[in-house]
């Protein structure tokens, strides 16, 4: 039997990856396939709470008795982020968001012309959304979660992207053939902001999802 330990709280989870527009048929991507994420919503559903789900590009069906707002790029995501950790108890960011975006848009499909090297791509930079609500939040006691995808020196990259972030509690995922992106399993370390680590043996992205609801519950407590 779940625990409705969620009961009365209002989550708000970031899923997927943020499309950034190149011109109306290409973008900027990355992997992510919002698995995690939704793995986050559903299992915070299972245990009580209202739910959020904020899903970039993922393509999936929406859990059941969850709001979902969908969203492309990452300027659109943080609107929707900002907009619903207004009376949010928990935030947690599983989305892979990009960090920079073309600095145009072409209105029509860029041309490839003969005998014309292609024009290079200028990027911006996108809002940092983690750290933003991490620096205003926007309920006292409001707890705020990170992921980070990282591929060498994993926990610590980690523990300064905890630490540059703001956030009280950072998922470190080793980015591997089958883990992180796209995969149904994933590994992981829970860092938090009080020194603590919890590792979280290869296993369902739920498994990880319900350690992390774990950590969420005793600090809302
Ligand atoms: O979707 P799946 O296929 O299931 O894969 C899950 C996952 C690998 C995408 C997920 O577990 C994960 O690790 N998500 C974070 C990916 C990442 O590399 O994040 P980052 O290191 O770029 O960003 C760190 C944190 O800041 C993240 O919580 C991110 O949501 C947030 N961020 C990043 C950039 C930005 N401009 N704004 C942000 O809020």
């Amino acid at each position: 039997p779940v625990v409705p330990d969620l009961a009365g709280r209002h989550v708000v989870v970031s899923a997927g990856g943020t499309r950034e527009p190149l011109d109306p048929v290409r973008f900027l991507g990355n992997r992510s396939s919002g698995k995690q994420g939704y793995a986050l919503a559903r299992t915070a559903a299972a245990r009580g709470a209202r739910v959020t789900l904020i899903a970039a590009n993922t393509g999936m069906p929406d859990p059941a008795g969850v709001d979902v707002v969908p969203v492309e790029t990452a300027v659109q995501l943080r609107e929707a982020v900002l907009k619903a950790a207004a009376d949010a108890d928990a935030v947690v960011m599983a989305a892979a968001v990009a960090d920079f975006r073309p600095a145009t848009y072409a209105a029509g499909k860029i041309k490839k012309k003969d005998n014309q090297d292609p024009e290079p791509i200028t990027l911006v930079r996108n809002p940092d959304i983690l750290a933003e609500i991490s620096a205003e939040r926007a309920r006292s006691g409001q707890v705020i979660v990170g992921f980070a995808a990282e591929t060498d020196d994993v926990l610590a990259n980690g523990r300064t992207k905890l630490e540059r972030k703001g956030c009280d509690l950072l998922v470190v995922n080793e980015v591997g053939e089958r883990k992180t992106f796209g995969s149904e399993e994933n590994e992981a370390v829970v860092l938090g902001a009080d020194g603590s680590e919890t590792p979280v043996p290869y296993g369902p992205k739920e498994a990880l999802a319900e350690t992390v609801w774990d950590l969420v519950a005793r600090r809302l407590e």
